[in-house]
């Protein structure tokens, strides 16, 4: 069975790691079209070593596709999900702007696969948050053992979570600085080489960034359980791909350390760094690859519930393009 396949976003970061991903795990793609905007409509990408030509969303006929993979920006999925759900197209949404909606699943392969029948609500499956996607593929089998009553974590992201156009920045900033040269800043809130910054998208009512109750929202969705406690900071480190969480846990009993590791150990998706002195980091292990590592397993000194973990995966990748394309295999094997 060969599907037809949509790209929406193509020449976008996300995009093209998501056609790279299809070759790379062999997806049955019929045909593939690449879509982005009329700027780079006429412009080529290449699949399984063809140059194939990328065309304006505007004018596309969804009818010959089966599967949409939608990595545009939150507006154009807003405009376009529906047009094409409408047409038949099963739409794997990576915005935001689906994710909350009730009758909408938001999945993870590893986590909650269960919940994509509910795709035939709307023809639209949300992909989630980066950073909710890499904590909940490390937690949930913990959950599952143990019962987690409270989730503390924060972040480390890399800037290519926000694009093509932030990853120049970084690369322009260091440039200015090193030159001894005014630093330009258009992508970020503040100066993002030599810097973290503890705001990622917008702020909310509560004083909490919208990355940060992404995680709240999602976890509680996707876990299927509102009673897990979610404390959240989300902070933007000057990283090119793969994002870093520190993740401090209250557990409903007290769990060992090696109870944690002997969980992790056969957990799907999950790399353990089991060695007290060996652990994962973004340029070392996440970047280009689609696992989702975890090291510094610790007990809490401070709280008899308590343990530690230092979750690192590639955001681009499993925060993104591999997670929507493990949802497209999902699909075709249980439902299409
Ligand atoms: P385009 O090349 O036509 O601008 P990134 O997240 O890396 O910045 O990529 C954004 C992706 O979304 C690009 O592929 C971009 O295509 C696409 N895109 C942005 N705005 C639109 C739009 N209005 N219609 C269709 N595609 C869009």
């Amino acid at each position: 069975q060969k599907i037809n396949v949509a790209v929406l976003g193509a020449t976008g970061l996300v995009g093209q790691n998501i056609i790279e991903i299809l070759e790379e795990r062999n997806f049955p793609v019929g045909q593939l079209f690449p879509l982005a905007s009329k700027r780079s409509a006429g412009t080529t990408i290449s699949f399984k070593g063809k140059e194939i030509e990328v065309i304006d969303v505007d004018t596309f006929d969804w009818t010959q596709v089966q599967i949409g993979l939608f990595s545009a920006g939150s507006a154009v999925s807003e405009k376009y999900a529906p047009i094409a759900a409408d047409e038949g197209v099963v739409v794997i949404d990576n915005t935001s702007f689906y994710r909350y909606e009730p009758e909408i699943p938001l999945v993870i392969p590893e986590v909650n696969p269960g919940a994509l029948v509910d795709f035939r609500n709307r023809n639209i499956i949300a992909n989630p948050n980066c950073s909710t996607i890499q904590m909940l593929v490390a937690l949930k089998p913990i959950h599952d053992a143990y019962g987690i009553d409270r989730i503390n974590v924060s972040t480390y992201q890399s800037v290519s979570g926000a694009g093509k156009e932030a990853i120049d920045e970084l690369v322009a900033q260091t440039a200015q600085l090193m030159n001894g040269r005014p630093v330009e800043t258009e992508n970020f809130p503040v100066q993002m080489a030599f810097n973290v910054i503890p705001q990622i998208d917008v702020f909310q009512d509560n004083g909490y960034t919208k990355e940060e109750m992404k995680m709240v929202w999602e976890t509680h969705k996707i876990m299927g359980d509102e009673s897990i406690r979610v404390n959240p900071t989300a902070v933007r480190v000057p990283v090119f791909y793969g994002h870093a969480e520190a993740i401090h846990l209250e557990l409903r009993q007290p769990v060992s350390a090696e109870d944690i590791k002997n969980i992790l150990a056969d957990a799907p998706g999950v790399t353990m760094l089991a060695e007290d002195k060996d652990y994962p980091t973004q340029v070392t292990h996440a970047s280009g690859n689609d696992q989702t590592y975890v090291g510094r397993i610790r007990e809490d000194i401070s709280h008899p519930n308590g343990i530690n973990l230092w979750v690192v995966a590639d955001n681009v990748r499993k925060g993104a393009a591999t997670n929507s394309v493990q949802i497209a295999e999902l699909l075709v094997r249980d439902y299409l």
